[in-house]
């Protein structure tokens, strides 16, 4: 019985905002979730409960409304930093890697490289964080019984913070390695910090060594602010003793005689216990200047720990909280405590990184997370941390017990491709791609339009300096389309004083679903990564996007934003083929996951496979143990032979149907 109690203490402390991962939790069951299937009974990635809409708002949001815009940024005030399309990456956390990204550097699950290759193309390439709080108890290992890359120890599923130990082999390592010379995937991870007197920093000696320039940095220590209240530090651990730690964790690696970058990362708060303040008040950022690759924190809006564990009180009900995801505070909320810290980032010349983050800690609620409702938050979360300076934000990936993954793969004892579910946030990081684009230099203002109304916020995007992109929201539900909105764009020329900018023309792809409620319906440029147990990590269908005349003698044109629904203006030609890959390259769905590679190439994939935007370089071979590929420059020894496996590429040539 002291476990029960202790436990009360520790937790009953937790505010309502905290993160917290959660470990081998039994199957999340709610009265009210469907099954699709008995064998999937429960795991609440694959949770099928659908929520209503919110009510309306009282009173409603005009639907007619003006922007008015300069087509230069010269005289925009308040525009971000210079972002990349990059932005939104994933966070996978360690435990699940075998789950979600492969099981050993020749056998990577193909549903995943598609995703990654559909990011890279629209934002020249990928950030991925493997870590998480199991990355603190992890430990590289020489080998492992039955050739495995990772194993889990058991623990004690009603204990929120006991966090289990994992052992993994290099093997892991030549996985993401593998990967990266496959599509553009850059690797963030984490060096162990449970035991700071006994470092483990062979992750950091390896990490360089087979990653090489496809390694962007190593987080030292996942929420330390909470490692006291989860029993990992002693009572009175406080900023400064972080601080120590995180010094003797760059002397160590120093000792190690290794090559590395300067790019160790902290202090990834969860913003619980200490708020980032507290980290910059020791000296952090000068002491360690030398070796600071980003500054982090983690942060999720909300939890559901109260649905999993004893001591958090009543479980919240889906239903009402939904509506607390459906307007443009609940990104600002989150954000308004780091708007200080993005800015001592900018001055110190580091980026600023929301590490991890997602619906909710715990797993997520059911019905929220799996929404399209979720989709619009992400957007207008994502670009609002986009607005206030931050680099780069990372959505969070927890496997098959969690509700919010942008993509979840099928229980590993079914089979292993085409079958994979991609949750509704997904469409957010193409979205937000496509909205920053790949030139590393697009700055975007939150429009506060429609006279800042909540439910209606857009954004301008100044890409180079000339006005490229809108993104608009409407978070509201209403299939009649009495509550679809309609804004008119005026634009002035800006540098050139005329008073009339306006173009031709202008394009629009929408994201759309019937009701923030719906998981399965979501389309993006009437495009669709399949309904559940349906996606190979491809787009399917048409590519649609839209025309829109301009009336230039009137200086005006006209957007549509459905409700629900995103809009992306494509203000030129131009920034819609950046935004728009031509061709995409996309990976067998047969051959990585059998053996040895007998079947490889779909004839179908073959007819179509004559372009060849992403795949200069890419060779493959039908027959084990045979490639034909030359040495890519730089890569590792070993990041080549993966190739041989990969033989089906595919690059499917986009029709874009224009719809005047
Ligand atoms: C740190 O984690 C390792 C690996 O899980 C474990 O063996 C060790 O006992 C832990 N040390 C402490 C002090 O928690
Ligand atoms: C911003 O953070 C710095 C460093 O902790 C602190 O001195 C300053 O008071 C903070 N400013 C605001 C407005 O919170
Ligand atoms: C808007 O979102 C905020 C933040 O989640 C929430 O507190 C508020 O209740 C929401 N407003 C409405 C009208 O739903
Ligand atoms: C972001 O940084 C730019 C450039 O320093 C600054 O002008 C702008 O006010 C910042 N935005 C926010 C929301 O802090
Ligand atoms: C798959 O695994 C689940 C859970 O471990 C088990 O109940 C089920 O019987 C397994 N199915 C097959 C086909 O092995
Ligand atoms: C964008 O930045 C990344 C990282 O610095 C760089 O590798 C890439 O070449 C840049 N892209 C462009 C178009 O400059
Ligand atoms: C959404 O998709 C589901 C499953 O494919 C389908 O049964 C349902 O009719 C669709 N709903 C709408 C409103 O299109
Ligand atoms: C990779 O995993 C597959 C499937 O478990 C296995 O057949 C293969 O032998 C493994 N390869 C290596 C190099 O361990």
């Amino acid at each position: 019985m002291a476990l029960p109690t202790l436990l009360f203490t520790l937790l009953a402390a937790l505010g309502g905002v905290q993160a917290v991962t959660v470990y081998g939790q039994t199957p999340l069951v709610t009265a009210t979730s469907l099954a699709p299937g008995a064998s999937y009974t429960g795991l609440a990635a694959y949770d099928t409960r659908i929520l209503d809409p919110p009510p309306l708002p009282e009173p409603r949001p005009p639907t007619q409304f003006g922007i008015q815009l300069s087509a230069t940024s010269n005289n925009v005030q308040g525009l971000s930093i210079p972002l990349s399309g990059a932005f939104y990456g994933f966070s996978v956390e360690m435990s699940v890697v075998t789950q979600v990204i492969g099981l050993n550097g020749s056998f990577i699950h193909p549903p995943f490289l598609n995703m990654m290759s559909l990011v890279a193309e629209r934002a020249g390439r990928v950030h991925v964080r493997v870590g998480g709080n199991t990355q603190d108890f992890a430990r590289m290992v020489p080998s492992l019984a039955d050739g495995k890359a990772i194993e889990k120890q058991v623990v004690n599923t009603n204990n929120p913070t006991q966090t289990p130990g994992l052992l993994y082999t290099t093997e892991i390592l030549y996985l993401l390695s593998n990967i990266s010379s496959l599509t553009n995937v850059k690797w963030y991870l984490g060096v162990p910090l449970n035991d700071s007197t006994n470092l483990a920093l062979d992750i950091v000696e390896w990490g360089e060594r087979i990653l090489g320039d496809s390694l962007l940095g190593f987080q030292v220590g996942n929420e330390p602010d909470l490692y006291q209240r989860h029993g990992h530090r002693v009572e009175g651990y406080g900023p400064f003793d972080y601080f120590g730690e995180f010094g003797d964790v760059i002397a160590g690696i120093k000792a190690l005689n290794v090559d590395t970058a300067n790019n160790l990362i902290g202090p990834s708060l969860a913003t619980g216990d200490w708020y980032p303040e507290d980290i910059w008040n020791t000296g952090f950022i000068p002491a360690y200047t030398e070796s600071l690759g980003a500054l982090t924190v983690e942060h999720y809006p909300d939890d559901n720990c109260a649905a999993l564990y004893e001591g958090f009180g009543t479980p919240v009900d889906p239903q009402q909280e939904f509506a607390r995801y459906l307007n443009h505070t609940a990104g600002k909320d989150i954000v308004s405590i780091y708007l200080n810290s993005t800015n001592i980032a900018q001055q110190a010349g580091k980026p600023f990184i929301m590490f991890e983050t997602n619906t909710a800690s715990c797993g997520g609620f059911p019905g929220i997370s799996t929404s399209f409702g979720a989709a619009l938050w992400a957007i207008d979360y994502g670009l609002t941390m986009a607005y206030s300076n931050f680099t780069h934000a990372l959505l969070h990936v927890g496997g098959q017990n969690v509700y919010y993954n942008p993509f979840t793969a099928v229980p590993t004892n079914q089979s292993s491709f085409n079958e994979w579910t991609v949750g509704p946030i997904f469409y957010s990081v193409l979205a937000v791609a496509e909205t920053l684009g790949s030139s590393n230099n697009s700055r975007i203002i939150d429009l506060n339009q429609n006279e800042g109304n909540i439910f209606t916020p857009g954004y301008a995007v100044y890409e180079n300096d000339n006005l490229a992109r809108l993104a608009l929201i409407n978070f509201m539900t209403d299939s009649s389309g009495a509550n679809d909105y309609t804004a008119t764009i005026s634009i002035d020329g800006g540098e050139s004083g005329q008073p009339n900018g306006t173009p031709a023309q202008i394009q629009v792809k929408y994201l759309v679903a019937p009701s923030v409620g719906d998981k399965w319906n979501v389309t993006w440029g009437g495009q669709s990564m399949g309904g559940q147990f349906e996606a190979d990590g491809r787009l399917k269908g048409e590519l649609k996007i839209e025309t829109i005349q301009c009336d230039q003698q009137a200086n005006i044109c006209q957007v549509k934003v459905p409700a629900p629904g995103f809009a992306l203006v494509f203000m030129t030609e131009e920034a819609m083929r950046e935004s728009e890959p031509a061709s995409t390259a996309t990976f067998a769905t047969t051959a990585i996951t059998k053996a040895k590679n007998t079947a490889t190439i779909d004839q179908a994939v073959l007819a179509t496979s004559n372009g060849n935007k992403g795949m200069q370089g890419r060779y493959g071979s039908t027959s084990a143990g045979s490639n034909a590929a030359p040495r890519a420059a730089g890569a590792y020894p070993g990041a080549v032979a993966l190739l041989a496996v990969v033989a089906g590429a595919e690059v499917v040539r986009r029709a874009i149907s224009r719809h005047v």
